[in-house]
């Protein structure tokens, strides 16, 4: 089993998840534009024309991007590896609020309430346990497409992204964010796509990212996307993920 198999399905992760993708800003302490980063992933399909026709939110976790996809496509349909990440998806699509403890300071935690936000709409909506390595053949094609930190979990994310241009529309949009946390745990060394040195020069994520993408996508922009994960009350981790998104030839 790597580490993708289990790691994202203990309660402690299913927990940290739901309060990452459905946290309020009360339940942070950090930069304002950190706040709210699944929301904005979603909100990445509206920054340039698309058909809203169909989405697909892959490596959606608990679904807070796909919540957010959901308010503008017909149909959006959010896809993990874990099945314990699908299932709070999905009870959190059925309209449960979802109580979790979250760390206050040593031992002590408060619970808490979350909520599915208002702008989502369910009944446009599916979530389905599935591998990004492996994708059925019967998903149909999408208008826009969200990696959102999942390429530096993948046990091959070049293999991945050459397989994804088949799902997508022409004139379709794809869409990855990555603070590019290269990890043996999940990618082995030789899959990066960079952080290393090859012949004596540095190979950057990015960089490869245009290599991978460039024949079947036009890039059409490169932004940052801060975000915070809460420790405890008084510490958040801060990341800053590159988006970028590229345009179906
Ligand atoms: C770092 S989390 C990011 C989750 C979410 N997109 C976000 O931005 O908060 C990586 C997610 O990818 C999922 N994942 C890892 N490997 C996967 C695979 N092969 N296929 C689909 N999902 C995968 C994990 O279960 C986890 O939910």
């Amino acid at each position: 089993m790597t580490r993708t198999d289990s790691y994202y399905e203990t309660d402690k992760i299913i927990s940290e998840y739901l309060l990452f993708h459905y946290g309020e800003a009360e339940h942070f302490r950090g930069p304002p534009e950190s706040l709210s980063f699944p929301q904005r992933c979603g909100q990445l399909a509206l920054r340039h024309p698309v058909s809203k026709g169909r989405a697909l939110d892959l490596g959606c976790a608990v679904g807070g991007s796909s919540c957010e996809l959901s308010a503008h496509f017909e149909e959006t349909i959010g896809i993990d590896f874990s099945h314990g990440l699908i299932e709070a998806a999905k009870r959190m699509q059925e309209g449960e609020s979802a109580d979790v403890e979250i760390a206050l300071e040593g031992d002590l935690t408060t619970s808490i309430s979350l909520h599915r936000p208002n702008a989502a709409r369910p009944t446009h909506l599916r979530y389905q346990q599935g591998d990004a390595m492996n994708l059925s053949n019967d998903l149909g094609t999408f208008d826009f497409v969200l990696m959102a930190n999942l390429i530096d979990r993948l046990p091959d994310p070049a293999r991945c992204l050459h397989s994804i241009a088949s799902l997508i529309n022409s004139d379709g949009i794809l869409a990855i964010t990555s603070p590019y946390t290269w990890l043996e745990e999940f990618t082995p060394r030789d899959k990066w796509l960079g952080g290393f040195q090859k012949e004596g020069s540095p190979v950057r994520s990015y960089q490869s990212l245009q290599k991978i993408l460039q024949p079947e996508f036009e890039e059409i922009e490169a932004l940052d996307m801060p975000f915070l994960i809460r420790e405890h009350s008084r510490k958040n981790q801060y990341s800053i993920a590159q988006a970028t998104l590229w345009r179906r030839r």
